[in-house]
């Protein structure tokens, strides 16, 4: 069993042997993630100082505007990785197509794919509100030694060897699964070391909270709708209470502490939501899995889902088991 005060590093080091391909190689992953994730801290802190604030004019793949911050941790994480030299290939929201990495010592022989949501609630950026950001991280399927193709990063979640996210908030916390429980890691930004402060995360079984953007309420399936009704009604332990940040990260953290449940339902003006199975769903799915929790699209569980392309959207519904279990049978 860890101690309570064990830092990042040595709990990497620690638990290297517990995970089953265990070559050293996903440890000096982990590590890279660690550090992108302090400088990015570094970045979102400075927010309010300087002119990094706003849109950077520019749009993604998805249409939607870019905030300057979005790009600034996308390029911390694309430039930590490559230097680094531990990863084949990365997908990232923020770009177009997945990035394949290559250097002329190290032809194509790393065995890692990893991808990620820099910078995620980003509408929450200008108003110093918590954001976060996602990531994943799949063994390639295609040979060593040869480029990676989509077929590497269209692995269902199921597949994920590791996934985790960084929570910039009143702290900022690094929590991740490599698929033996949730661990969650909390920023001494006075010295920038990372200690366990949350071993062994859970999902409460059940909670009284339910997040979801209720402004988009007249456009949800009936289902949904009845379901919300059913978090207000008086009787048993409910109502429950509304709690909704805008950044998925917060809202799932909060959650998974308190018991609760989040939903990004498909809409009449979204059939398939808003949420990206890949760099979002799939890694918090996992994430709440390891941590006694449920994930789903309203029917199926969104680890089992084989996805199609890189950029998809799922609807989402993921938190205390038995919050996620009920909302389904509304859906059904
Ligand atoms: P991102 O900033 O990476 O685009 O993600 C935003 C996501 C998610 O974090 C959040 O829960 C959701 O969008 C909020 O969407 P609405 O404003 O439609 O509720
Ligand atoms: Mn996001
Ligand atoms: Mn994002």
């Amino acid at each position: 069993m860890t101690k309570k005060n064990t830092t990042l590093g040595e709990f990497i080091i620690e638990n290297q042997g517990s995970f089953q391909y265990s070559s050293g190689e996903l440890s000096k992953l982990i590590n890279a993630i660690r550090l992108a994730a302090k400088v990015v801290n570094h970045e979102v802190n400075k927010a309010g100082l300087i002119d990094i604030i706003g849109a950077a004019g520019d749009t993604n793949i998805q249409g939607e505007d870019q905030q300057k911050l979005d790009v600034l941790a996308n390029d911390r994480f694309i430039q930590t990785l490559k230097n680094r030299e531990i990863v084949c290939g990365i997908a990232s929201e923020e770009e177009d197509d997945f990035i394949s990495i290559n250097s002329n010592d190290n032809q194509h022989q790393n065995k890692y794919v990893v991808l990620i949501d820099p910078l995620d609630g980003s509408s929450n950026i200008d108003v110093n509100v918590s954001v976060g950001t996602i990531f994943s991280i799949y063994r390639r399927v295609t040979p060593l030694g040869t480029p990676v193709t989509l077929e590497d990063f269209l692995q269902s979640g199921d597949q994920q060897v590791a996934a985790g996210y960084v929570v910039y908030g009143t702290s900022t916390m690094l929590v991740y699964t490599t698929g033996d429980g949730v661990n969650g890691f909390t920023l001494n930004p006075a010295i920038g070391t990372f200690y366990l402060s949350h071993p062994n995360m859970q999902f409460p079984e059940t909670g009284k909270i339910y997040s979801v953007n209720e402004g988009n309420y007249v456009h949800f399936p009936q289902g949904v709708k009845d379901y919300i009704k059913y978090c207000q009604k008086e009787e048993g332990d409910r109502p429950y209470t509304s709690r909704y940040i805008g950044s998925l990260v917060s809202d799932f953290h909060r959650n998974m502490i308190k018991g609760g449940i989040y939903m990004y339902p498909k809409s009449s003006m979204a059939s398939e939501g808003k949420l990206r199975l890949l760099y979002e769903c799939n890694p918090m799915a996992f994430i709440a899995e390891q941590a006694n929790g449920r994930a789903s699209n309203g029917k199926q569980r969104i680890m089992e889902l084989k996805p199609t392309e890189l950029h998809q959207r799922v609807p989402f519904f993921c938190g205390s088991r038995k919050m996620v279990e009920k909302a389904e049978e509304f859906m059904k």
